[in-house]
C-alpha cells in the first residue's frame, strides 16, 4: 500500500510505502525536513499532524517526551502512515538551515578505490547522525587545531555511514594517516556539514557535472539523490582525471546509466598511459565541455575538484555566455597552515 502525504507550507507531495517512516520516505525524495537522531530519541524531527493516521511501531520512544502528542505533534523518523496524511514540517531548502555539529565518528571502513584514492566510511556514535545536502562536506579536527576538508560522498538518504573518497597528497600529513596509519575502529573527530555546493531545483535548466579527480565525490551524493528523486532534467557528468586508473567506481556509474536514461558519462583523460589504448575523450575536462556544448548557457553547472580546473571552468563557461548565477563549484583549496617539519600526530 502507497500513501499520499501532503505537507504544509508549500503544499508538497510524496508517496510513503506501507511500513516505510515518514522521514525516510521525505528524503528518497528530496524533501529534506530536519532531524538529528533518526532513531527516535531527539525529537528533531517533530512535525504536526493535520489529518489522517499513523503508527509507531516502537511506542515506547524517549523522543516522546520532548513533543506534545497531544496536540498533534508527530516524530517523522519513527512514523508510519496509515492513511493518507497532510502534516506540516519545516523544510531545509538552504544549507544555512542545516544544523553543524562537532561529533566524533569512527572508522567503520578502508578501501583503496584506485591506486591513489582510499574510501574511508565514518560512523556515528549512537542515536547519532549528522543531516547534510548531497553535495557539501565535512572537516576533520586534528588534534593540533588544523582542520581538513573532505566531501561527503553519499546521498543524506543513506546516512548510516558517511563515505569520503580521499586521494593521497604527496607530503600531506593527513592524507599520509589515512593512507598508512588509520585502521577500522578508530576515532576521529569531524564538524559539519559545510558548503553551499548542493543541487538546486529551481531553474529546473538540465546539469552539467564536472569533475576533476576526487572532485567526483560530492557530484557522486547529488547523482545519488537525483537518481533516488528520479529527477527528469537531462543530467551530463564530465569526469576529468590523468590517466585510465584514476577513474573509480566506474560499475556504479554503470548502474546509474542502466536506472537513468537521462544519465550521460563522459571520462576525460588528460595524460592517458600508452597502455591504457584509450579512445576517448583527451584534454582538460573543461574544454572537452565547451567542445561538445555550443549553447552552455542554456544549463546549470555544478563543478568541484582541484581549483585551476573550476576557476578555468567558470572563467571560460562564463565568457561563453553561462550567466554566473547558473555555477555552482566546490574548489578543493587546501589548508595553508604549514610551514612545519615533523610529521604531527593526528
Ligand atoms: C571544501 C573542500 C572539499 C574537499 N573535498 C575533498 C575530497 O572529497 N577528496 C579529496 O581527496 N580532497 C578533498 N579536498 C582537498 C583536501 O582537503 C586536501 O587534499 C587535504 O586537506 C590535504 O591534507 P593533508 O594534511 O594530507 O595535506 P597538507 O599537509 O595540508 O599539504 C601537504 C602539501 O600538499 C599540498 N596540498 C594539499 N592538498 C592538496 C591538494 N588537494 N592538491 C594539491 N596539493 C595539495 C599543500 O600545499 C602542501 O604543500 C577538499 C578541499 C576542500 C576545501
Ligand atoms: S530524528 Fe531524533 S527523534 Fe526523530
Amino acid at each position: 500500500m502507497t500513501y499520499t502525504i501532503t505537507t504544509q507550507p508549500g503544499d508538497h507531495q510524496f508517496s510513503c510505502e506501507e511500513g516505510e517512516t515518514l522521514l525516510d520516505a521525505a528524503l528518497r525524495q528530496g524533501l529534506f525536513m530536519p532531524y538529528g537522531c533518526r532513531s527516535g530519541s531527539c525529537g528533531a524531527c517533530k512535525a504536526k499532524v493535520l489529518s489522517g493516521t499513523f503508527r509507531y511501531p516502537e511506542p515506547k520512544l524517549n523522543g516522546l517526551n520532548r513533543i506534545d502528542a497531544n496536540s498533534g505533534d508527530i516524530l517523522l523518523c519513527q512514523a508510519e502512515p496509515c492513511s493518507d496524511m497532510q502534516i506540516t514540517a519545516r523544510e531545509i531548502e538552504r544549507a544555512e538551515d542545516v544544523e553543524v555539529k562537532k561529533l566524533p565518528c569512527r572508522v567503520a571502513g578502508l578501501r583503496k578505490l584506485s591506486h591513489d584514492v582510499m574510501q574511508l566510511l565514518l560512523s556515528l556514535p549512537a542515536y547519532e547522525r549528522m543531516q547534510f545536502l548531497p553535495g557539501q562536506y565535512l572537516v576533520f579536527l586534528l588534534n593540533d587545531g588544523r582542520r581538513r576538508a573532505f566531501s561527503i560522498a553519499n546521498a543524506p538518504d543513506n546516512d548510516e555511514l558517511l563515505e569520503l573518497h580521499i586521494r593521497y597528497v604527496r607530503d600531506g600529513d593527513f592524507t599520509h594517516h589515512v593512507f598508512h596509519d588509520l585502521k577500522e575502529r578508530d576515532i576521529l573527530r569531524i564538524e559539519g556539514p559545510l558548503g553551499n555546493f548542493y543541487l538546486r531545483h529551481q531553474l529546473a535548466l538540465p546539469i552539467l557535472f564536472v569533475a576533476g579527480g576526487t572532485g567526483f565525490a560530492p557530484i557522486k551524493a547529488m547523482i545519488e539523490q537525483a537518481i533516488l528523486e528520479k529527477i527528469q532534467r537531462p543530467m551530463t557528468l564530465y569526469w576529468g582525471v590523468q590517466a585510465k586508473r584514476d577513474l573509480y567506481q566506474l560499475d556504479l556509474i554503470e548502474s546509474w546509466i542502466a536506472k537513468s536514461s537521462n544519465f550521460r558519462f563522459i571520462p576525460v583523460l588528460s595524460n592517458p598511459e600508452p597502455e591504457d589504448n584509450w579512445q576517448g575523450r583527451t584534454g582538460f575536462v573543461h574544454e572537452a565541455v565547451l567542445q561538445d556544448i555550443a549553447q552552455i548557457a542554456e544549463y546549470e553547472v555544478y563543478a568541484s575538484g582541484p581549483p585551476v580546473m573550476v576557476a578555468s571552468a567558470q572563467e571560460q563557461f562564463t565568457e561563453k555566455g553561462l550567466p554566473v548565477e547558473q555555477f555552482f563549484s566546490d574548489p578543493f583549496d587546501f589548508a595553508y597552515d604549514r610551514p612545519k617539519r615533523t610529521r604531527k600526530a593526528m
